[in-house]
């Protein structure tokens, strides 16, 4: 952040921003205004003239724009992208298709993981007998060489969540990619905590998998998600969610046939939210057009005065410090208050932040600037 505390965009593009102090992306991130321009005219359209002017060319034409933003955001092509509703719905229908077997196991991250990384997982294995392995989290941090030795020759799959919900801990990515390969295994991940606010390559990084949701740091809606798909799987997979739309041209609409496309968009199977997903469009590319790089170190320095001040005051900042495990997430205790204490304190000031079990979750994103955390700063402090 610069001296004068210019942000990153302008507060306009985020109306949200005039009327409170939101440092809470981690739960549901501000929605940029044009974004929700499109989603508004989108239903008020179809409200108003059924499938006049959403024909079936406009209904393709949502899943093109939005295949060609996710590979945007993923270093991606847009043959490897997938659309869907959720990240949870996506991963499931993932976890089907690869259906690990009874000698395998799953890497499923911690037992501090977001459900919607390891559910899935478990739901195939009460079928299959395959075993889940989650890291033990030692007061929230997951050790990553306690992680990485879960890894054997047995793993089908690691599933990793990007960055941790609750403690923003982020992981090496291109690391686990070649220790799951060296043992034959997919690396999946849910990139719902980190897609928007944290660089991604997948190509680069050697992902086979990873998927987002559209309402935390990709300043999207609920109803709309991403996935990205290594070209191998995009051939090999059977999706674990088949519907009408699953065929390669959706258009031949005929009941003794199925044949998938030879492309990521095998797992879409339905119609969906489209104007959710032209909402995504429009976020995606806001974002990508400011450089997810730049709203990375932005962030950054958001997270960095949150950690200063609140240390300063006494709190116990719980989120990791390493620069390469490090999100723009920010978890503290406060010695001698209850967490939601804290936060009931922060919301009756008009701050919204996050209780998540026995930490107060501070999450920055690009329309925050110094102004909002010295406010943060200020609430608690007063008495
Ligand atoms: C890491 C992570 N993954 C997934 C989800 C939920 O994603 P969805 O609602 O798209 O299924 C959340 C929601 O908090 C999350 O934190």
């Amino acid at each position: 952040m610069s001296k004068d505390d210019k942000p990153l965009v302008d507060l306009d593009d985020f109306p949200a921003t005039r009327t409170c102090t939101y440092i809470n992306a981690a739960n549901v991130a501000l929605m940029c205004r044009d974004t929700e321009r499109v989603i508004t005219a989108w239903y008020k359209d179809v409200a108003e003239n059924g499938s006049n002017n959403f024909n079936e060319a406009a209904e393709d034409a949502v899943f093109d724009d939005l295949h060609q933003a996710a590979a945007r955001l993923f270093h991606a092509t847009p043959p490897d992208i997938a659309v869907g509703s959720s990240a949870t719905e996506l991963l499931s229908s993932l976890a089907w298709a690869v259906m690990p077997g009874p000698d395998a196991n799953v890497v499923s991250g911690a037992d501090i993981t977001f459900p919607a990384a390891v559910y899935p997982w478990s739901r195939v294995a009460r079928l299959t007998g395959c075993e889940i392995r989650l890291a033990k989290a030692h007061d929230g941090y997951v050790d990553p060489d306690e992680l990485a030795n879960l890894i054997d020759d047995q793993t089908a799959v690691v599933c990793l969540s990007h960055v941790e919900f609750r403690s923003g801990q982020r992981y090496d990515l291109s690391a686990y990619a070649e220790l799951a390969h060296q043992h034959g295994a997919l690396l999946v991940v849910d990139a719902t905590q980190s897609a928007g606010a944290v660089p991604i390559d997948a190509p680069g990084m050697g992902v086979d998998a990873i998927v987002t949701g559209a309402y935390k740091w990709l300043c999207g809606p609920f109803g709309a998600a991403a996935m990205y798909l290594a070209p191998p799987l995009q051939t090999s997979l059977d999706p674990g969610l088949v519907g009408f739309r699953s065929h390669a041209d959706m258009w031949d609409i005929r009941a003794d046939h199925l044949t998938y496309a030879d492309n990521a968009s095998r797992f879409e199977f339905s119609t969906m939210a489209y104007g959710c997903a032209v909402g995504l469009t429009k976020s995606i590319d806001y974002l990508v057009d400011i450089g997810i790089d730049r709203i990375f170190t932005y962030n950054q320095s958001l997270a960095d005065a949150i950690i200063v001040g609140l240390e300063t005051l006494g709190a116990d900042v719980t989120s990791p410090r390493n620069p390469n495990e490090r999100s723009a997430i920010v978890t503290a205790r406060f010695p001698g208050q209850e967490a939601a204490d804290i936060a009931q304190k922060l919301k009756d000031a008009n701050v919204r932040v996050a209780l998540r079990g026995d930490v107060v979750r501070f999450s920055p994103h690009l329309y925050n600037r110094l102004e909002d955390v010295n406010r943060v700063l200020h609430v608690l402090a007063s008495d």
